[in-house]
């Protein structure tokens, strides 16, 4: 079976777009694959993060992805910061990977910004310390939503540029799954903008913990124009707020594009919305109510990670390691 590693930042409440874009994926793929599933805390301190807020944020986040349907006793699922061979590893790439390439990465810039020269180091060797994560299992493919397309991409060439370097056939080339009609959930405010965790305003985005009030809201709100929904594909592509709401549907009924559009193609927004509405809550009301059950049993929730860290610890170790000595560390423990 095919190894898959995925990660997520606990820099917030995940969103609709992380769970159409990642998370239900992730799960779907359980049945076929050999998986870990990380939270990422050591990408999250990249950009300021107040402690006990991440402490709460890294335990919520774990329950999320439980009460989603992550199975940590057939999978492993654990924090990014409890398995040492992340950073061990990072250190290697960030001597392996060019700034060239970094200085490539659009997130970087979109996240650094205009206040470029006050990021974090971290934030700029970011994409290096997510090769890491993946290598680290020797993992070979990677669930993702569409803006991760780049750092798995410099994932290949830093594997490249080690074996190449080293004269090994060490690490394995790795393939992203993006997967699915809402790869790239847009602001619910602005339709060529992500949706995210860590924007500003919490209207741009669903959480996967809103409750159906406030889902109906912010759907309500939602940008759209004043034309009617279209019956073509080729009509989407003008109209960024529509396809939005269009892709985010067909996602949450299984069907493509075209199926949504024949339905609902030539009436308005208002019984779209609805419709959509209703869909949103259905899939989320459960998931909001066993992320509370899961939070309520910290004590559980912190020994099931802590024996995913061990058994992520089992498989990385010894993979890192072996990166070690073909670096030309002298292994004395
Ligand atoms: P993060 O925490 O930003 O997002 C987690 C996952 O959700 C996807 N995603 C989206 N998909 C569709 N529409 C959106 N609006 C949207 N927003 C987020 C992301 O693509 C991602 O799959 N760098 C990663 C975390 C990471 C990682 C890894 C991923 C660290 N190491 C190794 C894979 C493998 C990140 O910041 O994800």
């Amino acid at each position: 079976m095919e190894r898959i590693f995925s990660g997520i930042q606990p820099s917030g409440i995940p969103t609709l777009g992380n769970y159409l874009g990642a998370i239900r994926n992730w799960v779907r793929l359980q049945d076929d694959h050999d998986c870990l599933w990380c939270v990422v805390d050591l990408h999250a301190i990249t950009a300021w993060q107040d402690p006990s807020a991440l402490l709460e944020q890294s335990l919520e986040m774990a329950a999320v992805l439980l009460a989603c349907g992550v199975d940590p006793m057939r999978h492993i699922l654990f924090l990014q910061s409890s398995v040492r061979a992340h950073v061990q590893l990072a250190w290697i790439f960030n001597c392996v990977a060019r700034l060239g390439w970094l200085n490539r990465m659009t997130q970087f810039k979109d996240k650094a910004g205009k206040d470029r020269e006050n990021a974090s180091c971290g934030l700029y060797v970011y994409p290096n310390l997510m090769a890491a994560d993946i290598h680290a299992y020797h993992a070979t493919r990677v669930p993702v939503g569409d803006d991760q397309r780049q750092h798995l991409e410099l994932a290949n060439d830093i594997a490249q540029k080690f074996n190449h370097d080293y004269g090994v056939e060490f690490f394995p080339t790795v393939q992203p799954l993006i997967l699915g009609p809402a790869a790239r959930v847009m602001s619910l405010r602005d339709g060529t903008k992500k949706m995210s965790k860590s924007d500003a305003s919490d209207q741009s985005r669903i959480n996967l913990n809103d409750d159906p009030e406030a889902i109906a809201l912010k759907i309500r709100r939602a940008k759209t124009d004043p034309l009617p929904l279209p019956s073509e594909i080729d009509e989407l592509a003008q109209r960024p707020e529509t396809r939005n709401l269009v892709g985010i549907y067909a996602a949450m009924t299984d069907r493509d594009v075209g199926a949504v559009l024949k339905e609902h193609g030539g009436r308005g927004f208002g019984p779209f919305k609805a419709a959509l509405t209703e869909l949103i809550v259905e899939h989320l009301s459960p998931i909001a109510s066993e992320t509370r059950r899961f939070l309520n049993d910290r004590v559980a929730l912190i020994d099931l990670l802590k024996k995913g860290a061990d058994r992520a610890a089992a498989i990385s170790d010894p993979i890192v390691s072996e990166a070690e000595r073909l670096v030309g560390f002298v292994r004395v423990r």
